[in-house]
């Protein structure tokens, strides 16, 4: 099946910190957002969508719990939302790190040499795509274009978006990023 992508902001919690992966009842604060959203769409069930990228904020991936959570709060099918969760790449059903890498693979990107460079990030990571490191730091996802090929190869890491890349930058963004997370770890 074809997914159209939509190149916003991701934002993936500290899952960590905060496992509520299994909880079958949404948060209030869950439902306040939700609750937030109805002025912005004519049902309930065009809600979903944002709907589960709310709950994956707070709860780093839709779990079948989660799904089931908020398929009861907005009555809608759990099987409507899984259609929903499946065509949308950036809703993830299953666990990812803290720092989820989209990185493209579409033609700008591939003529701009992304294949040297995922091969860069899977070897300074030791990971292949959908899998995430030994850390548990960074989930590695390949996706279709990201909306910015004049500026290929790009990748997003959680919230940023990455151009122009090359392996130098790749590890400069990969470093970066891990000693952010041993700062974090440390306070
Ligand atoms: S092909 Fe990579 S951003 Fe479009």
């Amino acid at each position: 099946m074809s997914s159209v992508f939509e190149p916003e902001v991701v934002e993936v919690m500290d899952f960590s910190k905060a496992d509520r992966s299994t909880e079958t009842q949404l948060s209030a604060e869950e439902k306040r957002e939700i609750d937030a959203e109805f002025s912005h769409y004519e049902d309930k069930a065009s809600v979903g969508l944002e709907a589960l990228r709310i709950v994956q904020k707070h709860r780093g991936w839709i779990s079948d719990q989660s799904l089931q959570a908020v398929s009861d709060y907005l009555d809608i099918p759990p099987a409507q939302l899984e259609g929903v969760a499946t065509f949308f790449q950036l809703i993830f059903r299953q666990p990812v790190g803290k720092e989820v890498i989209l990185f493209c693979k579409s033609a700008s990107c591939w003529i701009m040499g992304c294949a040297r460079l995922q091969a860069r990030i899977e070897q300074k990571l030791q990971i292949a795509p959908g899998q995430t490191s030994g850390d548990g730091i960074f989930t590695l996802l390949e996706t279709p274009c990201l909306g910015d090929c004049d500026k290929a190869p790009v990748m997003m890491v959680g919230e940023e978006m990455h151009r122009n890349l090359t392996e130098q930058s790749i590890d400069e963004i990969i470093d970066n990023k891990k000693r952010r997370h041993a700062d974090e770890s440390t306070d």
